[in-house]
């Protein structure tokens, strides 16, 4: 079965309060998206990696080569916008699956991503990497309301696989129903397709505040060593 992946690499990190989009700071040596793009690279069944930028992204030319088979295409004002050009940018020779990976998560793991893959194509079924929830969750605004029983709440992480025409299909027809769809799954979800649960590492962070660059540096590093 054929596989291509997408990394949505085309946001501003606005949350992150840097000088560059945080997908190009530099963390131990090379950029969040170097360190994620050489992840990916390493999965040796994907026929093409597709990373969507924004159409004035004056960074990702700079990045060195890594692999033959990234390209870069042009990203959208949304991540799921980012995500529907990825995937119209494989249409001329569509894959079986399409594998899609945030920039932002350069921690996750090759032993992760196998695992997903392998349920995946083992069972014929989309799934993503997700995490049990450890902490006791609230629901309030200025003072708690309710404890949210955590036994049935996972937090999604990417990568999220899923069959290419499926998920084409149901991010379109979701987001011209205008529901909100902040990740893969969510379209699928809308869509009442399957969306399997494979348990990954927690420690697959979305770098997304000032505070989480220390944490990554020092995972990347341990990761390298
Ligand atoms: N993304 C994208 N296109 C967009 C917005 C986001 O491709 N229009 C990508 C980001 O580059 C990131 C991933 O989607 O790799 C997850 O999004 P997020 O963590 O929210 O990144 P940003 O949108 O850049 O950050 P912020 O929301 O803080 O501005
Ligand atoms: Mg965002």
């Amino acid at each position: 079965a054929t596989i291509a992946a997408i990394v949505p690499a085309a946001g501003v990190g606005s949350r992150m309060q840097h000088s560059v989009p945080k997908q190009y700071i530099s963390l131990s040596g090379k950029t969040i998206l170097q360190h994620t793009l050489t992840k990916l690279a390493q999965l040796h069944e994907l026929v093409a990696i597709h990373v969507a930028v924004s159409v004035d992204d004056q960074y990702f030319a700079d990045l060195p080569f890594i692999d033959k088979r990234i390209k870069r295409v042009d990203g959208g004002n949304e991540r799921a916008t980012s995500v529907l050009n990825g995937l119209l940018s494989l249409a001329d020779n569509p894959p079986k699956w399409v594998l899609v990976h945030d920039a932002a998560r350069p921690l996750v793991t090759i032993d992760d991503m196998n695992a997903l893959l392998s349920y995946c194509l083992t069972h014929g079924e989309g799934g993503i990497l997700a995490t049990q929830v450890k902490d006791t969750i609230k629901r309030g605004h200025t003072h708690s309301e309710q404890t949210i029983p955590r036994d049935a709440l996972w937090q999604a992480l990417t990568p999220q696989l899923f069959n290419y025409r499926e998920l084409l299909q149901s991010l379109q027809d979701a987001l011209a129903a205008n529901a909100v769809i902040t990740d893969e799954a969510s379209a699928m979800e809308w869509a009442n397709k399957p969306v399997k649960l494979v348990a990954g590492r927690s420690d697959n962070i979305k770098i997304t505040t000032p505070e989480d660059l220390d944490l990554a540096e020092f995972l990347l590093q341990q990761q390298e060593s």
